[in-house]
Order: structure tokens, then C-alpha cells, then sequence
């Protein structure tokens, strides 16, 4: 069994991103082959800046290895170092029907929200289908708005093996994490970069601090009982707490007495505790210890993409 996932190096991951998406990630290790890629190609739909695109990947690289992926149980990886990902959507984007991208909801969402509609974006899926099919990947584990993404990969790899030959690509099953609900950001909506509602657990203790006092609450007073089911501090807090740990801190909230000052102030130090010895190893983590990881988890990843395209090449009559 081989479990494939990608992340787009595109800007400072907050704790939505943790709980939604590092963690699973990281506690999945060890059971089947494990593969995680950093899509910066797929970046550069959004990041222009070259130096925030370097940037963006080498730190999140080093968020991974701060959070606990551990590279002798786990292949961490760029895909751009992986030159096979876009032979084979070239090749992929030969079988594609114009009508599955037309379809594909998070490119017209994407140029909703105002970014250029250029070819890329347009073609972003083929690109992720290349991604899962170069590692003949079995499982990948997304959240939601991925499904989508996955169903065209299953429908191109079809469209291949009916054309080329039964079995040539494996066909992945997508993988949706039910327990992640959507994390809510400040502001209540999902917390995401887009929205400037986040809380980057690696930034500056300041920064943290800020964020977590931003959260918008009601104006219930002090001695007033609140709602931990409608309360985002709540809601941010107990993916901090174990289940007795969430009971404990929903009483409080339902008992009345705690301002909500307070609340969010046990959640900042609460959250500084949980996150401090990511943060420490995370500062430990030197550049080159980085580097070393991606070039040994790109040079594995190259040895699979090499094989599956000589056999692809080899069927669509390249070799
Ligand atoms: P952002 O929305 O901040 O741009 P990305 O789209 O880069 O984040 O998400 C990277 C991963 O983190 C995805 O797998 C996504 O499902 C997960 N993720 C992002 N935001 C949240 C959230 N608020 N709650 C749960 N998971 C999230
Ligand atoms: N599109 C995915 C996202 O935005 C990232 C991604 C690219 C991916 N290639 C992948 C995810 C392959 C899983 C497998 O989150």
C-alpha cells in the first residue's frame, strides 16, 4: 500500500492546517509507504514571487520535520525536483476531456475569488493526477474540497488504461478524514490564508498572541453563563485537550464566571505549551539538515517516477 499527499508551498500554515492536515499526516506514518510532496509547481498558479516561493518551501519543509515527520518512516519530497510530474501530465492532458477540468469546481472558485484564469490554473487537476498516478498511489488522504480532485485523477487514469492497456496506472481511492471538521479562523469562517483569520503556530509568540485575542466572540459578561458549541475560543481551544479535558473546559464555559479575556488567555498559554517543543525543535533545525532530508526524499521519489514513466512512455509509443 502506498499513501501519496501533497501540500502547495504558498504561505505560513496555522493550526487549521495542523489539525486539518500535518497531523494526520504525520500519525499515518510508519503503517504503509508514505509519500508527501510539497507541489511547488502547483504554487506557481498563485505565488509569483520567487523568493516567497523558495521561501514558502524550504519552511514548510521545516514545519514537517518540526511537527514530527520523521524521514526514515516517511519520503518528504518537492515535486519540481521530480522533472517526470510534467511529462506525465502532458501525456495525461492528451487523454483529458476539456469537459472534467470545465467541471472542476475549485478553478472556477478560484477565479472567483480574482485570480488570473491562465492555462495552469485551468489545468491544475491533470497536473495532480500526474502526481498520484507517477507513484501508482493506492490511498490519498484529503480533506473535502480534494474529492473532486481525486475523481478526475481516478477518471484520467481510466481514460489512459482503457486507451493503452489494462492496469497500466493504478486507479487511487481518495482517502477523506471524517474526524477533521473544518477549523473555524478568528473571525468564525474556515481559517485559512485567504481569509487573514489565521493562527500560525510558528510565528512569533507576539503574533500568536494577537491573533488569539482577536477572536471574535459575543458580548456575554464575565459572570455570564457561554455557549462552548457556538464559542470559536472554545472550538480552538478543545483541539488542544484530550476528552475529559474538553468536558472540564465546556463547564466552565457553561458555568459562568470566566470572561472571555481570560478564556483566550488560557487558550494562548495552552496553545504555547502545546506547540513549544515543535517550536524549539523547529528553531534547532538547520537549513542544511533541511535540504539534505528533500534531497534524499526526491532522489527515491525519482527512482519510482522513473520507472512508471518508461512504462508509460513505452505504451503511448514514445519509446
Ligand atoms: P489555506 O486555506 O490556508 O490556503 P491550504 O488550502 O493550503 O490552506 O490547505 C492545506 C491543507 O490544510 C489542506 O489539506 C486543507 O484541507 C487543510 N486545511 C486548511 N485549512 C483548514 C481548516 N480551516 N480546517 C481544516 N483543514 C484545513
Ligand atoms: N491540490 C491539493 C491542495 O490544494 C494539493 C495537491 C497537489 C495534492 N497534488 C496532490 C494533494 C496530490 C494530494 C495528492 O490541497
Amino acid at each position: 500500500m502506498r499513501i501519496l499527499t501533497g501540500i502547495q508551498p504558498s504561505g505560513t500554515p496555522h493550526i487549521g492546517n495542523y489539525f486539518g492536515y500535518f497531523k494526520q499526516n504525520i500519525d499515518l506514518l510508519g503503517e504503509e509507504e508514505n509519500l508527501l510532496m510539497m507541489v511547488d509547481l502547483h504554487a506557481l498558479t498563485t505565488v509569483q514571487s520567487p523568493d516567497d516561493l523558495r521561501k514558502y518551501r524550504q519552511e514548510l519543509s521545516k514545519d514537517f520535520l518540526a511537527c514530527g515527520f520523521d524521514p526514515s518512516k516517511g519520503t518528504l519530497f518537492f515535486q519540481s525536483y521530480v522533472p517526470e510530474h510534467t511529462e506525465l501530465m502532458w501525456i495525461l492532458s492528451c487523454v483529458t476531456p476539456m469537459g472534467l477540468l470545465e467541471r472542476a469546481v475549485s478553478y472556477k472558485d478560484k477565479v472567483k475569488r480574482g485570480l488570473e484564469a491562465n492555462v495552469g490554473l485551468f489545468a491544475y487537476p491533470v497536473l495532480q493526477a500526474a502526481d498520484i498516478l507517477l507513484y501508482g498511489a493506492d490511498t490519498v488522504p484529503v480533506g473535502k474540497d480534494q474529492i473532486q480532485h481525486i475523481e478526475i485523477a481516478r477518471d484520467i487514469a481510466q481514460k489512459f488504461n482503457n486507451r493503452y492497456g489494462d492496469g497500466l496506472l493504478t486507479i487511487p481511492e481518495a482517502r477523506v478524514v471524517p474526524e477533521v471538521a473544518v477549523i473555524p479562523g478568528t473571525d468564525g469562517q474556515k481559517m485559512s490564508k485567504s481569509y487573514g483569520n489565521v493562527i500560525p503556530m510558528f510565528a512569533e509568540e507576539s503574533v500568536i498572541k494577537k491573533a488569539i485575542m482577536g477572536i471574535v466572540t459575543d458580548s456575554k459578561g464575565v459572570d455570564e453563563p457561554k455557549n462552548p458549541k457556538t464559542c470559536i475560543v472554545y472550538q480552538l481551544h478543545a483541539l488542544l485537550l484530550d476528552d475529559a479535558g474538553k468536558k472540564e473546559l465546556a463547564e466552565t464555559y457553561k458555568a459562568g464566571g470566566l470572561g472571555y479575556g481570560d478564556a483566550k488567555k488560557n487558550f494562548f498559554e495552552d496553545c504555547m505549551d502545546y506547540f513549544g517543543s515543535m517550536r524549539k525543535k523547529r528553531e534547532a533545525l538547520k537549513d542544511a539538515e533541511v535540504i539534505a532530508v528533500i534531497e534524499e526524499g526526491s532522489a527515491y521519489a525519482r527512482e519510482i517516477a522513473h520507472k512508471t514513466m518508461e512504462r508509460v512512455r513505452k505504451a503511448v509509443g514514445l519509446r
